[in-house]
Parts: structure tokens; sequence; C-alpha cells
């Protein structure tokens, strides 16, 4: 799939862009703080409905402004679908689908696939253990969309839950009530975590095989990736490898027997202690584990590789014609040695639609230098299009405005 035209208002530095893209490789070039970032992180938050830079909408909206607008037209094969968004700080966004009366914004997930790499992504293998339950919920919700509803029906769930436990350790409550009620929000979280857990431990099964080929493929290196789910609903006692049979059923009665054996320590500390939540993603490299261990260079390719391993895992889940996801490349390559430049570039060639930030020319990798490309020059709130194959063949206008 590829995006065939952005509209931006109000959205970051832009008051208004406009802005015709291509198949193929469109590179954004100009000085830091420019605006290369805001425009393909637009992109991808039509894909997500979240930006992989902040947390909530409202850095996102021009300052002084109440509202932005983003404008996207995506073609997947033949089809072409625009989608609207207006996000509005503090209130809810209006969506619209090919200029339809608006929808929930869930609607408008999967329409647009995205693959983004940025220098963020180191914390995928170095930081805290939320930046990778964030991206596998992420990449499963983006194939899976229904997941959008699980995911906040646990948000919900375990807020109330860990509300209660609070509240129970500070009041006289009769134990057989508050009991009862615990029950209640016990059985709601293991229905809603069982869900997510499923679809996180079925991601991670396809995930891992591709994760480790793309890593052999940018390092040529002796080292394998493996990937390993750490589920505190998991008696310590158990035998990890049990879980990779476990179905949805499963993990709720695990969630439940959970939340039986460590009754006395949530009531102590008043958290829910149990859950997806608290869960992550263990990455070994090697023998060892790559946090902590791995070497500057190893942890950058294994963050690649896990951004690699998630285009492949999108594009076997959808083998049509025009499904493959956008890749975006955020300033990538000026972090890389020459080696691993190459090798990126040349992978990510495969896509149909490859849009890369880089600050100079000249952290562009060879590779890509060579090919036909496109190159947006951005300077501050707008942007100039050079060598655009669309001087050739104007793009239908038609659709938008
Ligand atoms: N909501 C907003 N309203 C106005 N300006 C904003 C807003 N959010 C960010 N900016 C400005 O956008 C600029 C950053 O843009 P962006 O991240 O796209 O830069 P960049 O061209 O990618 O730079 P670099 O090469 O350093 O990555 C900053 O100067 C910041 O002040
Ligand atoms: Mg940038």
């Amino acid at each position: 799939m590829f995006v065939d035209h952005l509209s931006l208002l109000d959205f970051r530095t832009y008051a208004s862009l406009d802005l015709p893209l291509d198949r193929g490789l469109t590179v954004f070039v100009g000085p830091n703080g420019v605006g290369k970032t805001n425009v393909v992180e637009a992109i991808d938050w039509a894909a997500n409905l979240s930006s992989h830079r902040v947390a909530s909408d409202t850095p996102l909206i021009k300052t002084g402004s109440e509202r932005a607008i983003v404008r996207i037209r995506v073609r997947r094969a033949t089809q072409r679908t625009i989608l609207e968004f207006e996000l509005n700080s503090g209130r809810t966004n209006r969506v619209q689908i090919n200029r339809a009366a608006p929808v929930r914004a869930r609607e408008a997930m999967g329409i647009l696939h995205t693959v983004v790499f940025s220098p963020e992504d180191l914390t995928l293998v170095k930081g805290d253990p939320g930046h990778r339950r964030k991206f596998l919920d992420d990449l499963a919700t983006a194939m899976r969309p229904v997941l959008v509803a699980a995911r906040s029906d646990y948000e919900r769930a375990l807020k109330q839950r860990n509300a209660l436990l609070k509240s129970a350790r500070h009041s006289r409550q009769n134990a057989e009530s508050h009991r009862a009620t615990l029950a209640v929000w016990n059985e709601q979280l293991a229905r809603a975590g069982a869900a997510v857990m499923g679809a996180r431990l079925q991601l991670l099964k396809a995930l891992e095989p591709e994760v480790d080929l793309a890593y052999q493929q940018l390092t040529d290196g002796p080292k394998h990736v493996a990937l390993h789910y750490e589920c505190s609903s998991l008696d310590p006692a158990a035998d990890p490898a049990a879980l990779e049979h476990f179905s949805v059923a499963d993990l709720y009665q695990l969630m439940l027997q959970a939340f039986d054996r460590v009754e006395r320590q949530e009531q102590e500390r008043g958290i829910t202690l149990v859950g997806p939540h608290r869960d992550d993603m263990m990455i070994s490299l090697g023998d060892t584990p790559a946090k902590g261990y791995a070497s500057h260079g190893e942890t950058w390719s294994t963050a690649l590789a896990l951004r690699l391993g998630s285009w492949y895992v999108h594009v076997a889940d959808d083998p049509n014609e025009g499904a493959a996801p956008v890749l975006i490349l955020d300033d990538v390559f000026a972090e890389l040695d020459a080696r691993r430049r190459q090798k990126l570039a040349q992978l990510v060639q495969r896509a149909e639609q490859v849009l890369v930030t880089a600050a100079v020319d000249e952290d562009l990798p060879q590779a890509l230098r060579e090919n036909p490309h496109r190159v947006v020059r951005v300077s501050p709130g707008q942007v100039g299009v050079e060598d655009s194959p669309a001087d050739e063949a104007p793009p239908d206008r038609g659709e938008h405005d």
C-alpha cells in the first residue's frame, strides 16, 4: 500500500500542508528541527492512532490551535480510501472514512499500515518493559483491530481493581463484601487480560523467526535472537514453556489462579501485581539477554531487527497485493555504520512505499541514492518537492478538497 496524498492543518509545525506522495522512495531532507519527522509522524498516526514520539495527542496540535486535521489518501492495489481525522485537545477525535458520517476511531484502524524505524527504538531493547509491551500490543492491534476493545477493557478494569485494592487498605469495609466486589473485577480483568496475552503469545510465535532472520540479514553474525514471554501470572514454579500451548481459556484460568496466589501481597501493597500490564518480552542475543549485555551496535541491530521482523510478519499475515505496510525510516541512517546502512537500505527496498527522513543527503546509503527517488526539501512549516515522478504524471486530484 502507499499514501498518495497528505494534507495537514495545524499539525505540529504545519499551519497548512498539501503534499502529493507516490509509491517508491521519498526522502525528506532538511536541517534539524524543521519538521521532517512531523510529516512522517502524521502518516504513522493515521495508521495507529498514536504517535511513536508522544503518549497524548495534545503535542500534535499546533501551539495556539484548538484542533489539528490530518487527511490521508491511501492506495491499496486498486482501492483508494480517504482517512480524515480531527484531533481535539481533551475531547474525542473526529474520524471520517471516505467523507462519510463520523465513525468510532477504531474503525479507521487497519486501513493504513506503517512500520516506523526511529532512534527511539533503542528503548525496545534497553528500556523499561512498558516499551516492549506497547510494541507487541501495537503490532498485534494493527493486524487485528478488534484487540482495541480488549486493551481498553483491560485498562479500565485494572484502574477499578487498583482503586478497590487501595481503598480496602484504608477502610474497614466488611471483608465479605470486599471479596465479592474483588471477584467481579478479577473476572473482568482476567477476561480482557487473557485476550491481550493470547494475542501477544500468538504474535511472538510468528515474530521470533522473522526477527532472527532480520538480525542475520543485518549482521551476518553468529548470534541468534530469541524472544520469550515473561508472564507475571505464571506460577514461578511452573515451566514457562507450557505457556506456548495455552488457549485464551487457559490464560483466563491462569490469571484467576494468580490472583489467588498473590492475594495477600496485593492487599498489603494495594495494587494489581499480576497480569499483562506486568509482563515483558525477554529478548536474548546468543546466550545472554540483550538488555544489559548487548553492545551498542548489537543493541541497534536488535532494534532494527524487531522493526524489520514486524514488517515481515505483516507481509506474511496479509500476502495480498498492496497489503505491505508503508515503511518509515526516521533518522536512522545517521546512527548506523556504513555496512548496516547498506544492508538496511537493501532490505527496505522491498516495500511498495518507503519514506525516509535525513538531515543531510550524505546520511543516505549509496544503495538508496543510486535508486530513483523523490526528494522533499523541508524548511520551517513548508515543503518543496524535487525530482517528483508526479510532475510527469499528475495524480488524480479529483478526490480531495
Ligand atoms: N505542537 C507544536 N506546535 C508547534 N511547533 C511544534 C509542535 N510540536 C513540535 N513543534 C516543533 O517542531 C520542531 C521539530 O520538528 P521535527 O521533529 O519534525 O524536526 P526534524 O526536522 O525531524 O528534526 P531532526 O532532524 O532534529 O530530527 C521543533 O522545533 C518543535 O518546536
Ligand atoms: Mg526528526
